[in-house]
């Protein structure tokens, strides 16, 4: 593994999936252990999948405790019915919560069935303060830079929110779905303020199609245009690649 820096940001450059799902677990779990009500921030998608199967085994093994952790997801579809194979509820409940010890009441996704979606994302926010804020928060990073649903933009969000998707991003989804029509349209999503307040931030990113977003995440300017770029003024950020993702940095 090799360990470099841009500004600021600690970048580990594994060898392997593999290798950067175990050193994503080390660190993730060297923090829940040191606080038991810990408040863990998640992402779906398959970048943090190994790092997901890393703490279901260190939990079985009986290493880490999620019994009084507490858990906040970036984001969700909306409208979209928890039970749908696709929600992102589903997937972290497959993923991760069935697999550890955890209280379902004490995860939250964002309610991709609310009935008054404004609310909901003021009280996501009040709640995740009410937690103490979120210790950690894991990312991944999309191939345009986004983090959470904060797409490519003139500016930055702060808070929780809900934001209609692109035709590209329903058109790249609708894969997962019977048909186009039954994607949704809209997600709710953390704001890239939400995710800065996190004190400690752990992304993961694997694969050639993300050297780019990731070269200009560390190196480009700062601009909502690679919304991840804002990462740069957090105090505590380790950026987890392999080689393939870190192939446009070395
Ligand atoms: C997921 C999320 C997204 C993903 C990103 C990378 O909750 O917020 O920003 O982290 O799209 O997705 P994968 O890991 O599937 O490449």
């Amino acid at each position: 593994m090799k360990k470099m820096q841009f500004h600021g940001i600690k970048v580990l450059v594994c060898d392997s999936y593999d290798e950067l799902s175990a050193e994503a677990t080390k660190i993730v779990a060297g923090a829940i252990k040191k606080k038991p009500r810990f408040v863990l921030g998640l992402a779906t998608g398959t970048s943090p999948l190994g790092l997901y199967k890393g703490l279901a085994k260190a939990n079985k093994a009986g290493e880490i405790d999620f019994s009084e952790v507490r858990t906040f997801n970036l984001d969700e579809y909306y409208p979209i019915d928890p039970k749908n194979d696709q929600s992102y509820r589903y997937f972290m409940n497959k993923n991760l919560f069935n697999k550890i010890n955890i209280k379902k009441k004490n995860t939250r996704v964002p309610d991709g069935q609310a009935k008054d979606v404004k609310a909901f994302c003021e009280s996501y926010e009040e709640d995740i303060k009410a937690a103490g804020g979120i210790d950690l928060q894991v990312l991944g990073i999309g191939r345009n830079g986004h983090i959470g649903f904060n797409e490519p933009a003139d500016k930055f969000y702060d808070k929780t929110h809900v934001v209609t998707l692109t035709k590209n991003t329903i058109e790249a989804n609708s894969r997962f779905f019977e048909s186009a029509d039954l994607v949704p349209k809209k997600a709710i999503t953390m704001g890239v303020g939400t995710i800065m307040r996190a004190k400690k931030i752990v992304m993961v990113v694997n694969g050639e199609n993300k050297a780019d977003a990731v070269k200009g995440m560390l190196t480009g300017d700062v601009t909502p245009k690679n919304q991840a770029s804002i990462l740069r003024f957090h105090k505590d950020v380790t950026v987890i690649l392999d080689k393939e993702a870190a192939s446009k940095i070395l």
